[in-house]
């Protein structure tokens, strides 16, 4: 059975929000505890308003459903909570973004979002075994005088935040916007990742490479431009896609035609994450699961993508070993 392959394999996952993970029944109970008004009344109605246009819709419900964490305790319990999805999904590494703009312009301190998320993540690997790294996310639709801010927050917690990323709404924010931004960043010695294909044309993927990106999250429209693909293979960069937001936000319309066979042929390592579980129906099993299912995925092939997510991954040489 090929979701008993799926669960049984050691997986990492690469490219999970931690704000994409606040499921509607946490939704609800922080919105009362913290008198935080919220437009739904019940779960179901928080589920049925899960129907999305495109990534802009999708993020104006993210942005929304957030305001509903306030302090410290709140992003521990919601990190605690990804952690036990993670485990039972057998994640034994994971890369975990947070996008501290989308907190720090609502009056929350970056203290009590980067230490909830920390504590969770120590006491996660002392419960589940789980290593971890923190990306810290930077808001393309934001300026970049407020990226550069951010990123001093993030040297103050070098110890704990080992790459900066780019998300949020993709279309007329390329990644050369943020130049700077990743000068800086790669000059301070943190990884650096980017949303980059997602939405936007195969150019900003050409551009995220440029700034110096290890990974890129997502990528599919990389398939639009075979010469972009062929230097993407040759360089074995890793592609962090994520099936479930793809199909959830139009950005393909099956996943019946879903470019991993074309992407791995040239090279570029493919892996399966979860983006926003809570939001798109699935974590990171499901995401392999649907794929497996659309494409009839050989066990082959489902072993070497779950192996790709340990060797792109930021963890040491022997963590790597430890869990291959
Ligand atoms: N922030 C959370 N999820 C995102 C996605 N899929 N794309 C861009 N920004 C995001
Ligand atoms: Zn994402």
């Amino acid at each position: 059975m090929v979701s008993s392959l799926i669960n049984a394999l050691p997986k990492a996952e690469l490219h999970i929000h931690v704000e994409g993970t606040l499921e509607p029944v946490l939704m609800m109970s922080l919105a009362r505890n913290n008198n935080v008004s919220i437009p739904y009344n019940s779960i179901d109605e928080i589920k049925n308003a899960y129907r999305f246009k495109n990534l802009e819709d999708f993020l104006r419900l993210y942005y929304s459903g957030l305001r509903v964490l306030k302090d410290e305790d709140d992003f521990y319990i919601l990190t605690m909570n990804y952690l036990k999805r993670a485990s039972e999904n057998n994640v034994r590494h994971v890369e975990l973004s947070f996008d501290p703009q989308a907190h720090t312009r609502r009056g929350v301190r970056f203290e009590e979002v980067i230490e909830g998320i920390h504590s969770a993540l120590k006491d996660g690997e002392r419960k589940y075994g789980i290593s971890w790294v923190i990306i810290l996310s930077i808001l393309r639709d934001l300026s970049v005088e407020d990226a550069l801010h951010t990123l001093s927050r993030a040297e103050e917690y070098k110890d704990i935040i080992d790459a900066i990323g780019l998300d949020s709404a993709e279309v007329g924010n390329p990644p050369s916007k943020f130049k700077k931004v990743f000068e800086k960043a790669k000059t301070s010695g943190f990884h650096l990742v980017a949303h980059a294909g997602e939405e936007g044309p195969p150019s900003y993927i050409k551009e995220a490479i440029d700034l110096g990106v290890e990974r890129i999250d997502h990528g599919v429209r990389a398939i639009e431009d075979e010469t972009l693909m062929k230097m993407l293979g040759r360089m074995r960069i890793a592609f962090t896609l994520c099936p479930l937001s793809n199909l959830k936000l139009n950005v393909v319309k099956s996943l019946k035609n879903y470019p991993i066979r074309e992407f791995s042929k040239v090279g570029i390592r493919v892996t399966i994450n979860s983006d926003d579980p809570a939001y798109f129906g699935g974590y990171i099993n499901k995401n392999y699961e649907e794929v497996a299912k659309a494409l009839n995925l050989k066990p082959k092939e489902i072993i070497e993508i779950a192996r790709n997510s340990i060797i792109a991954s930021f963890a040491s040489d022997e963590r790597k070993r430890e869990i291959l």
